[in-house]
This record gives C-alpha cells, structure tokens and sequence, in this order.
C-alpha cells in the first residue's frame, strides 16, 4: 500500500546550485526560491550556511534567506555544519535547520573535514543551541560508494545517532546515484530497525537512472517523504560523479499518476524548471519537461 500524501522536499536551490561551476547571481536564487514558493511545495531547502571557502556558491545564503518572501505554511531549511553556521542562519531569519552527516569516515573526512565521532559532537552543539531557540533540526545522512551491508549498517547508526539526538526527520541520501530497489530494500530495513519509518525520507540521485525505482520501493516500504530537486538540478562538490537529484517534475509526476497527493502544481513547477534552466543556460533533467516541451 501506498501513503496517501506524500511531502516533496524541493531541494533544488540547494542541493541543485551548490555544484554549478558559475556563480550564480543572487536574484535568479531568490527568483527560483519564489517561484516554487508558488508551487504549493511546503519545503524549499533555501541554501546552506557552510564555509564559502568550500562551497564558493553558497557564499550569499545571508542575502539569499533575507531576499526571499517567506509564504506561511512554507518552511525554508538551511543546512548547517556547525555552530557557527547556526548562529548565521539563525541572524539571517533561519526558522529551521539541516545537519547532515556521511554514513562513512572518508566521505566525511572529505565533505565536513572531520572524523564521525567529532561530526557528531558538532552536532550536539547545533542540537543545543536548535533546542534552545525553538528551532526543529532534520538530519541529513549522505554515503558515496557501493551499497554494501556494511554501509547500511553506517546509515542505520547515523541515523540512529540524530533521531536520538533530536532530529525530527532523518533524509537518507545515495549522494552518488548508484543504490537500485534492491539496495534500497536492504538499506530501508536496517534503518527502519533505529528510527520509525514515519521520521525518514528518501534523497535519491539520478546518476545511475534508479531514482524514481528506488524512491517507489520506499514509497511501497511506508516513506512518505521524498526530497527532489527541479530541473533535476543538482549534485555534490565532494562527490565526484554525482549527477543531480531526481527530478521534482518527474517525481510529482508519478506521484500524480499514483493517485497519491503532493499538493504540487505540476505546471507552476515545470514553468520554474524552466526559468532557471535557462537562466543557467543549461538543458532540463526532468524527462516530463523534456517530453512536454516537444508537444
Ligand atoms: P574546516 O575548514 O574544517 O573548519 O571546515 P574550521 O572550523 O577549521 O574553519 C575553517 C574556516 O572556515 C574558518 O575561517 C572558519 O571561520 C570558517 P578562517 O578563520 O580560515 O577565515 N567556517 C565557516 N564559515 C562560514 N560558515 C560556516 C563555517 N564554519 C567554519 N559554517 C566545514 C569545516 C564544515 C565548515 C567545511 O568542511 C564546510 O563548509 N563543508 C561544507 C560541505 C558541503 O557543503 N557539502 C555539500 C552539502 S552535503 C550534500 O550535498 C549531500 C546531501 O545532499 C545528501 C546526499 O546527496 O546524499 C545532503
Ligand atoms: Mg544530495
């Protein structure tokens, strides 16, 4: 059985910009953030409050959170690293936040520069502070590499380690696209033993053409909480190969088909699929954009 209603994470603005070699100018940011706004999404991952010495693209995410027009109803996560990434978001108008964390040392060494255990104890600190100001964390758990059951494993601790921590949704990412139905299978079961299923989504990249199989496996397994990116927008700097997330057009799409309600304006998004992809000058990734276009 299928949940009846399914929560589309736009991830677009975020997941989707950070890996653009060009900088992209401020305003086409907020133009794009505005536009889903009116796309009846209720989460829009806005930017990320990481070091723009790392992500150069995220360098504006205080301008980005002051420019946008925040809808009520509509919730603008950031993603933060560490407290001082926090404390930024939180002066910039943040109302929520995003720790994320690799189910393995290398990738973790190689995107937050830090071992488990010390990302850990970074987070505790953003938990504190989250807690103090009111503020809900989701926890974001990301692995590079082949879906071995040992890397299960990792994903179920991690995220094991922020539902207990406090996070209130845990988002499992296969940040390099490479995890089929089968491994999502696996991987689903051995998280769903640490954390209820009804706390955990799904952030499937595109690269090896399995996302949406794998986003309906976990549909089917009882999530209902997907994350997306418009356009298909997206990868990851410290990923190399990492392709973009599933496209938001193609997964409301089937949603739609499904009969299972997004409250998603499948029009209003494609027409914002299309602003910033030309905006960036760059084809869409989303197979319903590119089939509608030619008609
Ligand atoms: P570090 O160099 O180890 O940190 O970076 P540090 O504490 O030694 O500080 C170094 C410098 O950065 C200092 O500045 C700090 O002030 C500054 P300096 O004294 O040299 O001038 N700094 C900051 N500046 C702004 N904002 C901050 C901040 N923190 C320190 N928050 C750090 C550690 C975590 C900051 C760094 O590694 C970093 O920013 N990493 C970002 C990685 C990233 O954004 N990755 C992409 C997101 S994850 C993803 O896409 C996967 C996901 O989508 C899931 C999936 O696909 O599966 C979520
Ligand atoms: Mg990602």
């Amino acid at each position: 059985a299928y949940p009846k209603r399914v929560k589309v994470v736009e991830v677009g603005p975020r997941d989707g910009l950070q890996n653009e070699k060009n900088v992209v100018p401020t305003p086409v940011k907020i133009n794009l953030i505005n536009m889903l706004s009116e796309t009846g999404l209720q989460v829009i991952e806005a930017t990320s409050f990481v070091s723009p010495k790392w992500v150069p693209q995220m360098a504006d995410h205080t301008e980005v959170m002051q420019g946008i027009n925040k809808l009520p109803g509509i919730s603008y996560p950031v993603l933060t690293p560490n407290l001082k990434g926090f404390q930024a978001a939180v002066a910039a108008g943040a109302k929520e936040v995003s720790i994320f964390g690799a189910a393995s040392e290398m990738f973790t060494k190689k995107n937050i520069n830090c071992s488990i255990e010390e990302s850990l104890e970074r987070f505790d600190e953003v938990m504190k502070a989250a807690k103090a100001a009111n503020i809900p964390v989701r926890g974001a758990t990301h692995r590079k590499g082949r879906m071995s059951p040992s890397c299960h494993a990792g994903s179920a601790q991690v995220s094991k380690k922020m539902y207990s921590m406090g996070c209130y949704e845990i988002s499992l990412g296969d940040t390099i696209g490479v995890g089929t139905p089968g491994s999502m299978r696996e991987m689903l079961t051995a998280v769903m033993k640490e954390v209820p299923v009804g706390a955990l989504a799904v952030h499937c990249h595109d690269t090896y053409g399995q996302a949406l199989a794998n986003i309906l496996l976990a549909l089917q397994m009882g999530v209902s909480v997907v994350d997306a990116s418009v356009a298909g927008l997206g990868g990851c700097p410290y990923a190399q190969g990492a392709s973009g997330n599933v496209a938001t057009e193609d997964l409301v799409y089937m949603l739609n088909g499904l009969g299972i309600h997004t409250g998603v304006d499948l029009q209003k998004l494609m027409d914002t699929g299309t602003f910033i992809c030309n905006a960036l000058n760059r084809r869409t990734n989303s197979k319903v954009s590119q089939a509608s276009c030619r008609l």
